[in-house]
């Protein structure tokens, strides 16, 4: 486990000009385990993309980059400000606990797709999709089931693709010749889970026939609703017209 935390961020941008300046200060609670044993918080000073002093919690001093920042940092351990920063590593652990109760534990269910997709092979006529979305934590295994038989040929998976966000995708490829009557499913097993699920391919609808009859659903209906609107306002015109009597 690797974890990056950075819990507190401060931008000061000055825009004297078009093109500006930009110093920042971010602050990071750093730690790879989860008994927080090498905690550490690193605080950045960087102005213009260059980091020019950095405060180190397990060193307990300022280090400087640049002639500026050495300044500073000498200055800053003399007077004690690092003594002062270290107190800071308390509030560093504290969050990280937090963040690791209340969020490593936590897991989110996939959401599970089984399409079809158009075969690139000549063996077989089709090939199903297994998508698995939007899961946390990574560590999600796809198989597939021909009448509750895992099969294992003509199978190929991506990798745990992540997301950026916290969140994984996965896929899994097959490709069959398949039979009628036979029921294929996609097993997916994940922490979220308290026991494997199936999800089974439906083959009367594929995404594209689904969506073919969606478009074509809503065009009746528009034209229903316009063509009865077209009545209406003729019976109307019909009835309001008045009769010119003839004497
Ligand atoms: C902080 O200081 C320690 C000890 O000098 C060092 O091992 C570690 O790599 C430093 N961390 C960073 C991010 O500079």
């Amino acid at each position: 486990m690797s974890l990056f935390y950075s819990f507190a961020m401060i931008v000061l941008p000055f825009l004297p000009g078009f093109d500006g300046y930009f110093l920042h200060m971010q602050n990071e609670c750093r730690f790879t385990s989860g008994d927080l044993k090498d905690a550490e918080i690193i605080s950045r000073y960087i102005f213009n993309k260059v980091e020019y002093l950095r405060y180190n919690s397990t060193a307990n001093k300022f280090i400087g980059y640049t002639e500026h920042g050495v300044k500073n940092a000498e200055r800053a351990n003399k007077e004690g400000e690092n003594d002062r920063q270290h107190t800071n590593l308390g509030t560093c652990k504290l969050n990280a606990e937090n963040e690791l109760q209340h969020i490593l534990v936590h897991s989110v269910q996939p959401s599970v797709k089984v399409l079809s997709v158009k075969s690139g092979s000549q063996r077989h006529s089709t090939m199903l999709v297994c998508s698995a979305y939007k899961f946390y934590p990574e560590g999600l295994k796809l198989s597939w089931l021909r009448d509750g038989k895992e099969v294992k040929t003509d199978v190929t998976s991506t990798e745990e693709l992540y997301n950026g966000n916290w969140y994984h995708q996965i896929h899994s490829y097959l490709e069959l010749t398949p039979k009628s009557g036979e029921t294929i499913a996609c097993k997916v097993e994940h922490s979220s889970f308290s026991e494997p699920k199936i999800f089974k391919w439906d083959p009367s609808i594929s995404d594209g026939d689904r969506n073919k009859v969606i478009i074509g659903t809503s065009g009746l209906v528009l034209g229903l609703m316009l063509s009865l609107a077209g009545v209406i306002y003729y019976k109307k015109k019909s009835t309001g017209r008045i009769l010119v009597p003839t004497s």
